[in-house]
């Protein structure tokens, strides 16, 4: 049943960051596809939270609530609490995946001058496009310079944290968007490989369905799960350079590969669990490794979660490239940056120095699921996947994640996330196609 208060709070926040949008000179995301604010059992900071903000302690504000992702944050607290023993650390998450409730909480915070000490944001135009330009963030470049970073991560990834010849927040790890996970003992009794092409999924998928398996497994509940699955069918479907122009070029939205790629998108849900739109992305893992379902597209703190919630890696669950991205290496990143204004701005400096360092990164990213974003990790700590994963990202092409803040500002991921949404319930192929050209305005 509609709850008014409910409404009316999600579109004031909505107004916020309207108004903060607007100020940074972007188009505003509709109201009527508001994220849902925050559920469960996770602490919810509000403006009025006044705890975090005494001496002697540190607000870090992310949406790591599950297994893999809270164990490596963790990870990063307990070097924090040995190297400053006297400050106590406030983990204020918000639960949602792709951080769909913890950003409107965020913006609320900035917008009423209420900044946490340090929180996650992506590299890319979601810290650049939303945070920086609207003139909300301390640089840091400093840091980088005395701390030798700018030698030690990757010049992609610098780019993505400079603006105008500063640097705006620490990268702790490199994810991959573009992963298959699949069910092992599903695979072995029915005699299937796991699909390396678009067209292959489609066979597998078949026999999958003729054995009585659910072939793929979606989330929705956090509004970013079709998007994500979409993101990789548009990159095996254009291509890694022609991908990567779709979000530069406007026109390139009408190029009749978009109607391809909503096809295939609308095949595949065809065989996708029918309750996705109440399952988390975790919930939607789970149906895996349980063997509910045998496959799913998702980055890889997927492997993250399955590690930490007890699977074993290669017996119960697999992985390969997202089929017909084999060779691509869609990326993120996630980074901590420093806000203006921080209540405990030493505390928080010393926080960042964690994120940056090898101990830290080394210690995140093995339970993260993610590779550490410095190119001197110890890499005999990473797994057989997170080897393969740090290979793969210094041999193969780049892309950047749309869904997770790389390639587009978040104007643009906002709309290209609702046309997705409501794709997701409906499979209508015509309107996901037009309403990708009319998102595409927002680039
Ligand atoms: C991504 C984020 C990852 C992970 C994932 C699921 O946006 O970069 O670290 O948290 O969302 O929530």
């Amino acid at each position: 049943m509609a709850n008014p208060l409910r409404e009316l709070r999600i579109r004031s926040l909505m107004l916020i960051l309207a108004l903060l949008l607007t100020a940074c000179g972007q188009a505003v995301p509709a109201t009527d596809d508001a994220p849902a604010p925050a559920t469960g059992d996770t602490a919810v900071p509000t403006i009025d939270d006044a705890d975090a903000t005494g001496a002697g302690k540190l607000e870090i504000f992310s949406w790591w609530t599950n297994p893999g992702e809270a164990d490596g944050l963790e990870a990063m607290y307990d070097i924090y609490r040995t190297q400053s023993p006297g400050i106590e650390i406030v983990n204020a998450t918000i639960s949602g995946g792709a951080g769909t409730n913890a950003k409107t909480v965020l913006v609320t915070r900035m917008q009423g001058g209420q900044p946490p000490d340090s929180f996650q944001v992506h590299a890319g135009q979601e810290l650049i496009g939303t945070w920086v330009v609207a003139d909300k963030m301390e640089p840091i470049t400093n840091m980088f310079q005395e701390e030798g970073w700018t030698d030690v991560m990757p010049q992609t990834l610098l780019d993505q944290i400079m603006h105008n010849g500063e640097i705006y927040s620490v990268p702790v790890n490199i994810h991959r968007s573009n992963m298959l996970w699949y069910n092992k003992t599903i695979f072995e009794e029915n005699n299937l490989t796991p699909p390396s092409a678009l067209d292959e999924f489609f066979t597998v998928a078949e026999a999958l369905q003729a054995a009585g398996v659910t072939p793929l497994a979606v989330g929705g509940k956090d509004k970013f799960e079709t998007p994500h699955l979409f993101e990789s069918v548009l990159l095996a479907t254009f291509g890694p350079e022609d991908y990567a122009k779709l979000f530069q070029d406007q026109a390139m939205w009408d190029d009749p590969r978009v109607e391809e790629a909503a096809e295939t998108a609308r095949r595949m849900l065809e065989y996708a669990n029918e309750d996705r739109a109440s399952l988390s992305w975790p919930d939607a893992a789970q149906t895996v490794v349980e063997g509910r379902t045998a496959m799913m597209i998702m980055g890889d703190w997927a492997h993250g979660y399955f590690l930490n919630s007890g699977a074993e890696l290669d017996v119960d669950y697999g992985y390969v490239p997202a089929p017909g991205t084999e060779g691509v290496f869609m990326w993120l990143s996630d980074s901590f940056g420093l806000p203006q204004g921080a209540p405990n701005r030493d505390a928080a400096l010393a926080w960042l120095r964690v994120c940056g360092s090898q101990a830290g990164q080394d210690a995140f990213n093995p339970k993260k699921g993610s590779i550490p974003a410095r190119t001197d990790a110890d890499r005999s700590l990473y797994d057989a996947y997170l080897q393969y994963s740090i290979d793969s990202f210094a041999a193969d092409t780049l892309a950047p994640s749309v869904v997770h803040g790389a390639a587009a500002n978040e104007a643009y991921m906002s709309s290209y996330g609702n046309a997705l949404n409501v794709f997701a319930a409906d499979l209508d192929v015509e309107t996901l196609v037009q309403s990708l050209r009319d998102a595409a305005l927002d680039l």
